[in-house]
């Protein structure tokens, strides 16, 4: 009899337990496309189980599928969806050749979520009557499940995607469509929300920037899916993500906040962006609070012995110094081309500019696979008597946006497709030619008897985390070097001038490379690596460039490896707000290119770049200058400053030129 009833209650337990199991597991069915898989394969079981919830997950996936769509398949029940199905292991399957009524009836689900397809997701007419549809069918085969809607993202600023037109190709205002229409569905169908969309929005107004896309429009496999995910765990389980355990490889503790409180707010303000500013590091420009510092000795080596003389210099100091900052700083780079590096003169012309200037484009193909390429364009002097001296620069926009001449080559549509995130400003498909004419004076330049040489940086790797996979990282992928997009940019133009060593027309003896901003520490740090480079002109380069890192002013290195995270090598980080504890600062960097002839310059209004910081860096390096060939070697250090923003303007050329005239002639 006891025995009896203690099974009885044994079972019962057990019952109970099952029973009690069940309903702590949640069901989710997202009727999707790729934007579901984004949210919803990836980490939402992960962050579920790191906050003690067991959850199934269904995805019913058609790449692309609008609302139309799932309910055509409502009706006539196409075979065409992959069903992933993540269940309660966490392991992710995927049944290929399902229809839509596999998924919908796999399990007894708590909540089904709909949503339209991205390029869709912002137009109202496109959203009736298959919405309303597909919410009755849900109601009457699904009764008791929670209707959500899973409000989309809107692309990144710079995304080439046919659909983004429908936008007028603005990022604001594809986010204040999906805004109105995710607002109509819930409202009219009374479904919860699962305000994914405005997480993403969130984030891109914190240190993150629009840095979440693969493509510009997926979701990054990394913290792009993150953010989804934290949004959907949130709204599911009405829990706060803020704090979650579970954080994704390779997404940095930082980003793992950010995300996880772009998710949070999202999830507390579904229709409007939250401010993010909390999260942003602070940026002084005021010289008050520059700490006391003391810079590396570029005298002392490592060990504290001096640096007697120039040989020890060459031969000790310059290499251990080259290897830090390639260690702590850009990374381990290959020092050549990739096997089967080759080139293709694709076109000549003599006609430019009035017949004074002759032109080719150059396709270097960085290994036999032909995957990886740039296109350069190459001015010349069209009355050269020999090889000429050249400027060798990269350039943000495309070839075109140097010239008013049409013969120039648009960019490529795989070149648009790989233009940077980073490039705020037009993309090439909008860029005019010669957008910006004092940034590339050629008429200029090659009136002054030099040959200029450019090419679109965005070909060497796309300007954005989760891009470097496409660039020629990919060519070196088992060779354990740390660089990351500076150290490419850097090794493409050692590329270029491989190059231009067979170009009959070019001097390649006296190549000066060139570069602005994020291209110029590319400059500096391929001149320094390159003793080829016969002349370094750094245009604003700031920091992780030209301006002392220890000065703590304008941009720190926590701000440029936080809006920037593609930039420098992992090593990198352990300085931010922390610079004292750096092996050298920039000025050594700036040394490495002695005694070739190095200019620096800045601009008043770009104290982002920290001017005061750039002119002591130089006049720092001139020192190695001045002790190791003499002190008619400082001058070989050129710097200026002028009014005005961030820019390369007539005014700089001028002084580049000039610079050039005194040691490329
Ligand atoms: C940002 C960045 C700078 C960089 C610049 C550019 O402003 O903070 O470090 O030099 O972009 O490349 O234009």
């Amino acid at each position: 009899m006891t025995r009896k009833l203690l099974s009885v209650l044994v079972l019962l337990t057990l019952c109970l337990a099952g029973f009690c199991q069940s309903r702590d597991t949640l069901r989710v069915l997202a009727i999707g496309n790729s934007f579901s898989q984004d949210a919803v394969n990836q980490y939402l079981h992960e962050i579920a189980e790191a906050d003690g919830q067991t959850i199934i997950i269904g995805n019913l996936y058609i790449g692309g599928c609008t609302l139309e769509r799932h309910y055509g398949n409502v009706l006539d029940g196409k075979e065409e969806y992959i069903y992933y199905k993540v269940g309660t292991d966490g392991e992710l399957v995927a049944h290929k050749g399902a229809d839509i009524y596999k998924g919908v009836f796999d399990e007894k689900w708590d909540v089904v979520t709909l949503q339209q397809a991205s390029g869709y997701s912002g137009l109202i007419m496109s959203y009736e009557p298959y919405l309303g549809e597909l919410v009755r069918y849900i109601r009457k085969n699904v009764p008791g499940a929670r209707l959500m809607w899973h409000q989309t993202w809107a692309y990144a600023k710079n995304a080439v995607h046919g659909h983004f037109m429908h936008y007028g190709n603005s990022q604001k205002d594809m986010y204040e469509s999906i805004l109105r229409c995710s607002s109509y569905a819930c409202g009219k169908y009374g479904m919860g929300i699962i305000p994914s969309g405005t997480a993403i929005q969130n984030a891109r107004r914190s240190p993150l920037l629009d840095n979440l896309n693969r493509d510009g429009f997926h979701l990054g496999y990394k913290v792009g899916r993150y953010i989804a995910a934290c949004t959907w765990y949130e709204a599911l389980f009405g829990k706060s993500v803020v704090g979650n355990a579970f954080c994704p490889e390779g997404v940095r503790p930082h980003q793992k906040e950010i995300a996880q409180n772009a998710a949070h707010r999202a999830v507390a303000k579904p229709f409007g962006i939250s401010k993010m500013w909390d999260f942003e590091p602070k940026e002084y420009m005021d010289e008050s609070r520059v700490p006391e510092y003391t810079l590396p000795d570029p005298f002392t080596m490592a060990d504290g012995t001096p640096v007697r003389n120039r040989s020890q210099w060459i031969g000790k100091r310059r290499p251990e110094l080259l290897q830090l900052f390639a260690e702590e700083e850009y990374g381990t780079s290959p020092k050549g081309p990739a096997e089967g590096m080759h080139f293709e003169v694709l076109r000549t012309v003599d006609t430019l500019y009035g017949g004074r200037v002759k032109a080719r484009e150059i396709v270097v193909y960085f290994a036999s696979d032909c995957k990886n390429a740039i296109r350069m364009i190459e001015f010349l002097p069209a009355d050269a008597q020999g090889p000429v001296p050249v400027f060798l620069g990269m350039n943000f926009k495309g070839n075109h946006s140097l010239t008013t001449e049409d013969w120039v080559s648009l960019p490529t549509k795989k070149q648009l497709s790989s233009y940077a995130v980073y490039d705020w400003t037009e993309r090439g498909s909008r860029a005019v030619r010669n957008g910006k004419p004092g940034r590339w004076d050629v008429e200029k330049i090659i009136s002054r008897g030099y040959g200029l040489v450019s090419y679109y940086y965005g070909d060497v790797t796309p300007d954005f985390d989760e891009g470097l996979d496409r660039g020629v990282h990919r060519y070196f992928k088992d060779s354990g070097y740390t660089w990351k997009a500076i150290g490419a940019w850097a090794w493409s133009l050692s590329r270029a001038l491989d190059y231009l060593e067979t170009d009959p027309d070019v001097d390649a003896s006296k190549v000066a490379v060139f570069g602005h901003s994020r291209l110029g520490k590319s400059a500096l740090w391929a001149g320094a690596q390159d003793e080829r480079f016969a002349m370094v002109i750094a245009n604003e380069a700031g920091c992780g460039g030209d301006a002392l890192s220890m000065r703590h002013y304008g941009e720190t290195i926590q701000l440029i490896n936080y809006h920037f995270p593609h930039w420098f090598c992992d090593n990198f980080w352990k300085y931010n707000e922390n610079e004292a504890a750096l092996p050298f600062d920039q000025h050594e960097l700036l040394a490495l290119i002695a005694p070739r002839p190095l200019y620096v310059c800045s601009a008043q209004d770009d104290q982002h770049s920290d001017p005061k910081g750039q002119e002591l860096a130089a006049q720092e390096a001139a020192k190695v200058y001045a002790r190791f060939w003499g002190a008619k070697a400082a001058s070989k250090v050129g710097y200026h400053t002028r009014e005005g923003k961030h820019d390369v303007t007539p005014e700089d050329w001028d002084h580049f030129l000039d610079f050039a005239d005194k040691y490329l002639k």
